[in-house]
């Protein structure tokens, strides 16, 4: 097949990207603006042959329909997806992943191409920590941020191309992943890379919130899974039953790089913090046969934290502006 992945150089499509590299025999073109979250080094080191980058933006009709009408199928992960960003500002939000999303699913009304759209499990807000409940595909919309609400609202088009308009889709809900070449801004190489340059990792609030993990790698081959095998029409929410405390990572962190478990700074919290998220996959496993192959944390953690420690060129150029970000929100 021939497949097209949207944000193909950002964090989890350049990762997808490598898993279809690995283990398939596709050939893939990446359609990426290459924002500040896109980097092609993340996919120029994969065969020439078997992947091409089209830098260009998803708002840009004419070339996604050019580009529908030479590919089997499309894997959309290009977004805004930093929910501190989508406080700032929230316009590119909805630009992207609103507006992007709409323009994608017009193409794919007209071409008749299979369509995987990529979104979050923080559409369904947030869970108490005592809440024996996890998100279930039946769990309510409920998004706190921009971000979030505009990841929520593509799911919704999504949905009603599909029903009113026939296009072959399939929408997956993931936990927060983890794994190489992710952008500094976010917690874990954000917290890595402050280490690692002798600085100290940043807890928001008190650190008690609660995020599900997952490896990128596991989110990719859930993601193939769904492609090849999943029902259209149908949501699958991927997650790895990884729920940790933003307190233990960092504690995790600073362990594995030889410094006091306790040797870090909580800083201002986030406005309108989710507290906790946690996936229940089991619909994915039951339907589909796929189960996550990182299921040690702990050690998969130390993986990244050695490719972050491998790749200081690769994070170096942005980890400046980005800390410069966060000491002017009072979170440096
Ligand atoms: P990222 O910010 O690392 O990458 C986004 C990529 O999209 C970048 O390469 C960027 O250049 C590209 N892009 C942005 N706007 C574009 C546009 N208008 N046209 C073309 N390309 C554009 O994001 P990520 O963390 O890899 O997330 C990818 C997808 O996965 C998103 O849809 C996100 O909502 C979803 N998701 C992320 C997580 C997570 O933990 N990071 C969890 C669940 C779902
Ligand atoms: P993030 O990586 O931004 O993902 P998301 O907001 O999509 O969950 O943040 C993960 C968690 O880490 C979230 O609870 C916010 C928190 N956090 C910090 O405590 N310190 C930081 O420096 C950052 C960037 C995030």
């Amino acid at each position: 097949m021939r497949i097209l992945v949207t944000g193909g150089a950002g964090f989890i499509g350049s990762n997808f990207v490598h898993h279809l590299v690995a283990h398939t025999d596709h050939t893939v073109t990446v359609l990426d603006k290459l924002s500040y979250a896109g980097d092609r080094r993340s996919i120029d080191v994969l065969p020439a042959e078997r992947v091409s980058l089209v830098v260009g933006d998803i708002l840009d009709a004419p070339l996604v329909e050019r580009l529908f009408a030479e590919h089997d199928a499309v894997v959309h992960f290009a977004a805004e997806s930093h929910n501190d960003n989508s406080l700032a500002d929230p316009r590119p939000f909805v630009d992207t992943n609103l507006v992007g999303t709409y323009t994608l699913l017009e193409a794919a009304r007209r071409s008749g191409i299979r369509f995987h759209h990529i979104s979050t499990d923080e559409v369904y807000g947030d869970l108490e920590l005592d809440d024996p409940a996890r998100f279930t595909e039946s769990t309510p919309y409920n998004p706190s941020s921009p971000y979030s609400s505009t990841k929520a609202g593509s799911d919704l088009l999504v949905r009603a191309w599909v029903r009113s308009f026939g296009v072959r889709a399939t929408i997956s809900n993931c936990s927060n992943n983890y794994g190489p070449y992710q952008h500094v801004e976010k917690f874990i190489p954000r917290q890595i890379t402050n280490v690692l340059r002798g600085g100290r990792p940043k807890l928001y609030g008190t650190g008690e919130n609660v995020r599900d993990w997952i490896h990128a790698d596991d989110h990719s081959a859930a993601v193939l899974t769904i492609l090849e095998r999943g029902r259209v029409g149908e949501t699958y929410l991927i997650g790895a039953d990884g729920e940790k405390s933003n307190r233990e990572v960092v504690e995790l962190i600073l362990t594995e790089l030889g410094q006091p478990a306790d040797a870090y700074d909580l800083v201002t919290d986030r406005p309108g913090h989710d507290l906790r998220y946690a996936i229940d996959s089991s619909k994915l496993r039951a339907e589909l046969g796929w189960a996550p192959r990182f299921v040690d944390f702990a050690a998969g953690l130390a993986d990244t934290i050695a490719w972050y420690r491998e790749h200081e060129d690769w994070w170096a150029p942005q980890k400046g502006a980005t800390e410069a970000k966060y000491a002017a929100a009072g979170q440096g």
